[in-house]
């Protein structure tokens, strides 16, 4: 029985594919579909990452196109950290069952929320620009959502600015709506998603099972691992999978409620996610679950069957 009815927004970049694919494997999970954003890379590899991503899993899922660049600026991809192609410059073929939609991200995540209402629970784990054009586009849309599960921000450290996480820092704007909107908001940061580490013992053993989603995962993850292992790091973090085990095994994870809001005109600060969790003075309510600690061993065992259990 499927008990969650999600909707992904997604970079598809490296560490989004792995997370898609553990969606595709938790059986408690029903993916209604899949809209895809500019981030780690410009929205035409974005969009079609996420179809190449489906298409090495055998999964078939409705994927639209969403924003070309955030509310305001221009883009700020990633590739360095994920590649020229978003994909770790892992090829993988559009599969040819892929079908190419014309109806926008947000209108396609409003339909799909009229038909679960109350109940879909949205896993955004890029830039929140298609969830912000959503929310302003369809004033019932915050209504109809159960919850919106967020990679972004962080109670402390930041990984692009000292201050901002990528996600909330290449759109602080469309972030700063979302964290408005009055829906339950649980917020993945970099508190808890830097401690997911995946190390290269794990990655060689999904590898060693010989499937395509074992090899890929290996794969896509070397680009990221030759900056990250000059760094100190002792593997990649699974930022974007947080959301998603959070989702079905909140027990994994320790998390606060808080008042987060976004600084949207700040220079140093642009883009930090500032919460009232050490602060004496606090905001006006507790509009977000803030997740800051994980087991890691448990939630990369969960993360490695998802995996495993892939062609
Ligand atoms: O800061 C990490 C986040 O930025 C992840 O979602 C990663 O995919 C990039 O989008
Ligand atoms: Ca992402």
């Amino acid at each position: 029985m499927k008990k969650y009815p999600v909707w992904l927004d997604c970079d598809t970049g490296v560490d989004d594919a792995i997370a898609l694919m553990a969606l595709h494997a938790l059986e408690e999970v029903e993916l209604i579909g899949i809209s895809a954003v500019c981030g780690n890379a410009l929205l035409d590899d974005t969009f079609t990452n996420t179809h190449r991503v489906c298409g090495l899993i055998d999964a078939n899922y409705p994927i639209f196109r969403g924003a070309e660049k955030p509310l305001f600026g221009e883009p700020h991809v990633s590739t360095l950290f994920h590649g020229s192609n978003g994909l770790g410059d892992v090829q993988l073929p559009i599969p040819e069952s892929a079908v190419m939609h014309d109806t926008p991200a947000w209108e396609a995540l409003h339909e799909a929320a009229l038909v679960h209402p109350g109940e879909l629970r949205l896993i955004a784990i890029g830039p929140l620009t298609n969830v912000a054009i959503a929310l302003t586009k369809y004033p019932d849309l915050a209504s109809l959502l159960h919850t919106i599960l967020i990679m972004g921000g962080s109670a402390s450290v930041g990984n692009v600015t000292p201050a901002a996480e990528f996600n909330i820092y290449v759109d602080p704007h469309a972030a700063q709506i979302v964290f408005k909107s009055g829906v339950p908001i649980v917020m993945c940061g970099l508190d808890v998603t830097l401690k997911a580490v995946l190390t290269p013992e794990d990655w060689d053993e999904l590898a060693a099972i010989g499937s395509k989603a074992g090899r890929f995962t290996r794969n896509c993850l070397q680009q990221p691992w030759k900056m990250l292992s000059q760094m100190g790091f002792s593997g990649v973090p699974m930022h974007d999978s947080c959301p998603v085990l959070y989702l079905v095994h909140p027990e994994l994870f320790t998390a606060e409620e808080a008042g987060v809001y976004v600084e949207t005109h700040g220079t140093i600060t642009q883009g930090k996610t500032v919460t009232d969790l050490y602060s004496d003075k606090q905001f006006d309510k507790k509009n977000a679950t803030v997740v800051l600690d994980v087991e890691r061993d448990r939630f990369i065992a969960i993360l490695k069957d998802c995996i495993s259990r892939l062609p």
